[in-house]
């Protein structure tokens, strides 16, 4: 019994910790998403019609983060549906962008435009970078 009430002391605080962490995390990826993403997905992220999606509940942002992940690494010239709607711009692909900053900025789009999701992890990218070089 003392065993548990100690160890809840010890972890408590780190789950604490784990919860408010991803603050500075989405602080950092707002001001990476205005250098970075914003010409294109607008500052409301609602992107702009036929040109380029918006990042509000898409498949894509608020579905499978190694997805997600992949394709901001690669950016895309082909014309693939988006929840069923087609967009003509290209999107560069973000792979200056390094782990933490992907990481950040994927983080930040999640938990913003009405999206609430997990944040992404710079060990998350790197396992994803690693799969597509
Ligand atoms: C030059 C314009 C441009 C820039 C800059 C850009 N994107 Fe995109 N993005 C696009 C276009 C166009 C598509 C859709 C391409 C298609 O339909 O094939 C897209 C698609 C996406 C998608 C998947 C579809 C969706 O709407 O959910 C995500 C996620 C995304 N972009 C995130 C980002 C992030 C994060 C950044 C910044 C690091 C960024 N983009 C920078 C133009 C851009």
């Amino acid at each position: 019994m003392k065993k548990i009430v100690i160890s809840i002391f010890i972890f408590c605080p780190f789950a604490v910790l784990a919860q408010t962490n991803i603050k500075p995390s989405i602080e950092r990826g707002k001001t990476l998403y205005e250098t970075y993403c914003l010409t294109c997905h607008q500052d409301d992220g609602g992107g702009v019609p036929k040109l380029n999606p918006p990042l509000i509940k898409t498949s894509y942002v608020s579905g499978d983060k190694k997805k997600l992940i992949k394709w901001v690494l690669q950016g895309t010239t082909d014309k693939i549906a988006i929840d069923g709607k087609f967009y003509s711009n290209n999107m560069a692909p973000q792979d200056n962008l390094k782990d933490d900053e992907i990481a950040d900025v994927l983080t930040y789009i999640r938990n913003s435009f009405g999206n609430k999701g997990s944040a992404v992890t710079p060990a998350e990218v790197k396992t994803v970078r690693a799969t597509i070089k």
